[in-house]
Order: C-alpha cells, then sequence, then structure tokens
C-alpha cells in the first residue's frame, strides 16, 4: 500500500488514523510517508455503553478549521467494511475544506457500502480486497502465539 501511496500523484502533509484499528496501519505507513499524524476516535454506543443510532465522535481535532483547512489528508483505518465510520469521518472532514481526502485501508471487504465513497475522494488506496469475512488482526490478539499457530495452519 505504501508504494501504491508513493506511486500516486497524492502527497499528503497529514494522516488521520481512526481508531483504534486505524493507529497501527498508520504508524506503519508513517515509516514512509514522514508525515504527522492525528487520530480521532468514533463510536456507536454512548458512555452508558447503549447503542446510538449514529456514530458518535469521541475524539477529534483540536481546531478543525485550521487543521484541516487547505491540507491533503490521508484517512487510515484498518478495513473498509460497512464504510459507515470511514463515511462519517469524509463528511466531518469535508466540512472544514480541506484541499483533498484520500483514504488507506489495508483491507476492502467486498460488499454492499452503508456509505458511497464520495466522487471528491480521487484516491482510494487498499492492501488486499477480500471476501465479507472476519479479519483477525494481529492487534486483535489475547495469545498472539496462538493466533500465529492457527494462521499457519490455515
Ligand atoms: P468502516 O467504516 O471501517 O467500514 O466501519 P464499520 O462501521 O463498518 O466497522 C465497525 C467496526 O468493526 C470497526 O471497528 C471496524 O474496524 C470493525 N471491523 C469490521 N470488520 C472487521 C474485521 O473483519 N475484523 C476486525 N478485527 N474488525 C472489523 P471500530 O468500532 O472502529 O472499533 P476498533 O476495533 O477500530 O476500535
Ligand atoms: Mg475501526
Amino acid at each position: 500500500m505504501n508504494r501504491q501511496i508513493a506511486e500516486s500523484d497524492f502527497k499528503p502533509d497529514m494522516m488521520v488514523a481512526i481508531g483504534t484499528g486505524g493507529f497501527i496501519p498508520a504508524r506503519m505507513l508513517r515509516n514512509f510517508l514522514r508525515i504527522p499524524i492525528i487520530t480521532v476516535g468514533i463510536a456507536y454506543y454512548d458512555l452508558n455503553d447503549t447503542p446510538a443510532e449514529k456514530p458518535i465522535i469521541t475524539q477529534w481535532l483540536d481546531k478543525p478549521e485550521s487543521q484541516i483547512k487547505g491540507r491533503r489528508i490521508l484517512l487510515v483505518d484498518e478495513v473498509d467494511d460497512t464504510r459507515a465510520t470511514i463515511g462519517f469521518c469524509l463528511d466531518e472532514l469535508f466540512k472544514h475544506q480541506p484541499e483533498e481526502v484520500a483514504v488507506a485501508v489495508l483491507h476492502n471487504k467486498n460488499k454492499p457500502k452503508a456509505h458511497v465513497m464520495p466522487a471528491k475522494v480521487k484516491h482510494v488506496f487498499h492492501g488486499l480486497e477480500l471476501a465479507d469475512d472476519w479479519i483477525c488482526y494481529p492487534w486483535d490478539a489475547d495469545n498472539i502465539e496462538e493466533q500465529d499457530r492457527l494462521r499457519n495452519q490455515a
């Protein structure tokens, strides 16, 4: 994915990593992109753990007007699943007049999406296109050796 980004004409000046799945991928991309990472949090549960109808911002940029306006932002997450979270985040970012926003995810699941990718998003990078199966990421593991063993058996 870093090669796809490097070979594209999109030159981001910052990453926005969607927590928590986007944290580790953004940090790995930083080895190649060497640009700052800002983290945001979006949840579907309120403070009482009750499911919410709409996503709730649990963490956002400090001064979005000045941090987003005129910037070229790479929005990073681990997976484009229903796209509800990524779509919500894109809508929020576009409220503050970025120069451009691109999306980078490790995996895109081939399935119907809750949100159409806005036409303003000219670059979408993903490492792999996968079927709609559950992905066990290394950072999900309670026991990483066990997860490695299962993966090697598969
Ligand atoms: P999307 O915009 O990224 O498609 O998000 P969506 O709302 O559909 O995803 C709901 C949550 O499910 C997200 O986590 C997403 O990372 C997680 N998810 C979806 N598919 C998989 C999968 O195959 N494996 C794993 N491990 N997670 C998956 P979240 O609510 O943002 O929480 P967090 O885990 O990122 O903290
Ligand atoms: Mg996530």
